[in-house]
């Protein structure tokens, strides 16, 4: 197996790293400067004596070099800055995403694409768009990040074990996002019955600003340990044909109501993809809730100029 990561940034070269720790298959690694992917996959390719993993890792700034990949998760662009939004990064990632797909296209047609790039809902439009892939090998990498934090922040507040916290978010990647703490659950046992609602209702907040609370904290830069770690659970779950169910962005047309966007929801990842959305029945207020979030990804893809 090959997995390609495009852009060796922080969130590319880590991505690199937890696939190449993990045995996935061999990396490359390919960015547009000179010298910097390079770099990462010989020092990457220097530890595996220690670490004892034993694949091949190249870096290049030839997307020849990228040829057969069986996934390919996208990261190049720019990064969030402090006090800017993502959407911010429209207009520049945009172009960026859209050239660095039809390169992995040309050389990878058979390739699952899992899709970083900020603005996530509306990047992930673009390398559907750009690559022609059918929508079940073209899928953003938001929501298995979104749980986690949730997660993270649940584990936290009630001292307990992350193993045993499980978390839904649904909904597009931003301000918008739709944590839902009646299916999140600690051993089985529903949130709610564990924690009062105005305590769930902060860390529902902590988390749908958590990306924001990490840029603030490191001043320079966004967060890149766990988003790559959530890229290379879902390219994990498709090389090995795991059929997890993930929150992933994915193509939805009938499901939830969507129309023809990429928004997060549950789906089963495996060999063949995106193999299934799961479709669960919303409650009035959660169902509102998505909605808006719907309707800003959909605001967000009206405004590209692909
Ligand atoms: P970074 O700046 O460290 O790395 C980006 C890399 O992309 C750089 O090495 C740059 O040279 C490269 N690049 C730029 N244009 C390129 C092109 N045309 N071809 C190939 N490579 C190119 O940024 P970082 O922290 O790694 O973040 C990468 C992206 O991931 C950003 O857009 C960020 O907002 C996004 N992100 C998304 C998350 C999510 O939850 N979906 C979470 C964290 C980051």
């Amino acid at each position: 197996k090959k997995i390609t990561v495009v852009g060796a940034g922080f969130v590319g070269a880590t991505a690199a790293h937890w696939a190449a720790a993990k045995e996935l298959g061999d990396v490359c690694i390919v960015d547009i400067v000179e010298g910097l992917p390079q770099g990462k996959a010989l020092d990457l390719l220097e530890a595996s004596p220690v670490e004892g993993f034993d694949v091949n890792i190249v870096g290049t700034n030839d997307y020849a070099d990228t040829a057969d990949s069986d996934v390919v998760i996208i990261t190049a662009g720019l990064p969030r800055k402090p006090g800017m939004s993502r959407d911010d990064l429209l207009a520049k990632n945009t172009a960026i995403v859209k050239s660095v797909t039809e390169q992995i296209a040309k050389y990878s047609p058979n390739a699952y694409l899992i899709i970083v790039s900020n603005p996530l809902d509306a990047m992930v439009y673009v390398a559907h768009k750009a690559s022609g892939f059918p929508t079940n090998r073209v899928m953003g990498m938001a929501g298995v990040l979104d749980a986690a934090r949730f997660r993270t922040f649940i584990a936290m507040e009630l001292g307990v074990s992350v193993e045993d916290v499980t978390a839904f978010v649904l909904g597009g990647h931003g301000d918008t996002m739709v944590p839902l703490p009646r299916f999140s659950t600690v051993a089985g046992i529903p949130l709610p019955e564990l924690l009062p609602a105005d305590k769930i209702e902060a860390l529902v907040d902590r988390t749908r600003n958590g990306g924001a609370e990490i840029v603030n904290l490191l001043k320079t830069g966004s967060a890149f340990f766990a988003p790559s770690a959530s890229a290379v659970q879902m390219a994990e779950s498709i090389l090995k044909d795991k059929k997890r169910i993930l929150p992933c962005a994915a193509y939805c047309n009938k499901e939830y109501g969507v129309g023809g966007y990429f928004v997060g929801v549950p789906v089963k990842l495996g060999a063949a993809g995106v193999e299934e959305v799961i479709e669960i029945k919303l409650l009035p207020e959660e169902k509102t809730a998505f909605d808006r979030s719907v309707e800003a990804v959909r605001n967000l893809v009206k405004n590209l100029q692909i």
